[in-house]
């Protein structure tokens, strides 16, 4: 069982006047590799991490759902109806498009109170938003006993993001917050949904998370950019090419199709998705080999990818992994997630991790003005009732 960081138990009560029947906890994650592939039908490998949403819960006879956080102000009263939409940009939105799309799958719902907390960093692309959906669809279908696996639970949760939330994110967030497990990366194909775990052993390293703590302004726009990007990409290299995602195709087929394109954007793109996915595949050999060295090269080459061909980087990031290629105990880094901002990773020997710390730390100061915050991470299992 997870160390309740505060206690929330205690907080309902004051909240609501009344006992909490449930505690559930959903983790964020990080994804080691394969980024921007999901939503183009790739490989990725991501896993769960320690930090995450907690969610103390309790069914009300009054037919209302109500939504409190303690990281936000802003609390929400809703009567029972049979559907709902999204409210401006307000948190509760999450939770509230779950409720709408259980509704919209026929299952019955009574009135709920909820109280959410976070320790994970809020958008700092360790999925705060996959882990608020996922906790919400999890209490759904065990206080209800709705029967919901949980990869589809992590398909309803995408269709919430994608629909009700407007994002066109790919399935690796939910699936990997739902289905993580203690010490293992998941190797999911985002095409076919087939998914394997494979112990992620960093025998003398730590797996370093390091938030640029830069805003991530307009990151939904620019995400939905990109995923209109490769679609167009797509539909070019298709007139010859008989694919369904741009993963399908290969170094060879690109090269001698890519003049279908015709549109040095696009095929920056298309370049980095189909780079990308090959080096999970690369990745995949490595860590069954336990050759992180190895490893640690394809996330830098994964991270270069990302800032010159996706263009999903950013100075904060930048400097981070530029810093990580000077730092001697370090043997691999890269931005995790959407990218414009956000998250990076990078694997650090054990003994020289203060180190790492410390001089990142002061490196980063000197370039972008404020500091980042770095953390040595657990890998976790997923959802969760605790
Ligand atoms: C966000 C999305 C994911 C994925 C990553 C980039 O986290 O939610 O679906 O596309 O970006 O790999």
């Amino acid at each position: 069982m997870n160390d309740i960081p505060v206690n929330i138990r205690e907080e309902f009560k004051n909240r609501f006047h009344r006992e909490a029947e449930h505690i559930f906890f959903c983790p964020g994650r990080v994804n080691l590799i394969g980024e921007h592939i999901d939503y183009n039908g790739g490989n990725v490998m991501p896993c769960a991490i320690s930090l995450g949403i907690y969610l103390v819960i309790a069914k009300n006879t009054d037919k209302r759902f109500r939504f409190q956080c303690l990281n936000f102000p802003e609390t929400a009263e809703l009567h029972l109806q049979s559907s709902y939409s999204k409210a401006d940009k307000n948190w509760f939105n999450y939770p509230l498009g779950i409720i709408n799309e259980f509704f919209k799958n026929g299952y019955t719902l009574s009135g709920l109170d909820m109280l959410f907390y976070g320790n994970l960093p809020i958008s700092a692309g360790l999925s705060s938003s996959a882990s608020i959906e996922v906790v919400t669809a999890f209490a759904l279908n065990a206080l209800f006993h709705l029967d919901v696996s949980k990869v589809d639970i992590a398909l309803m949760s995408k269709k919430v993001e994608n629909e009700f939330i407007g994002v066109n994110c790919g399935i690796m967030d939910q699936f990997a917050v739902s289905m993580g497990q203690k010490n293992k990366a998941i190797l999911l194909n985002c095409d076919t949904m087939d998914y394997r775990y494979f112990p992620f052993e960093t025998d003398g390293y730590v797996l370093a998370i390091i938030n640029s703590n830069k805003q991530r302004t307009l990151a939904d726009s620019k995400y939905n950019e990109r995923f209109t990007e490769c679609g167009a990409a797509l539909k070019l290299l298709k007139k010859e090419l008989d694919v369904q995602n741009l993963c399908d195709i290969d170094f060879h087929s690109f090269e001698s199709h890519r003049y279908l394109i015709n549109n040095p954007v696009l095929e920056k793109r298309a370049l980095h998705v189909i780079s990308e996915n090959f080096r999970v595949g690369e990745a995949t050999d490595a860590l069954k080999a336990g050759d992180l060295t190895s490893f640690g090269k394809l996330m830098y080459a994964s991270h270069q990818s990302l800032k010159d061909w996706y263009e999903v980087s950013g100075k904060e990031l930048d400097a981070i992994v530029d810093f990580c290629k000077t730092f001697d105990g370090c043997i691999g880094a890269r931005m995790t997630g959407a990218g414009f901002g956000g998250c990076a990773i990078a694997l650090v020997k054990k003994e020289s991790f203060d180190d790492f710390v410390t001089q990142l730390t002061a490196c980063y100061k000197i370039k972008i003005g404020y500091k980042p915050e770095v953390f040595a991470s657990a890998v976790g299992d997923g959802v969760r009732n605790l």
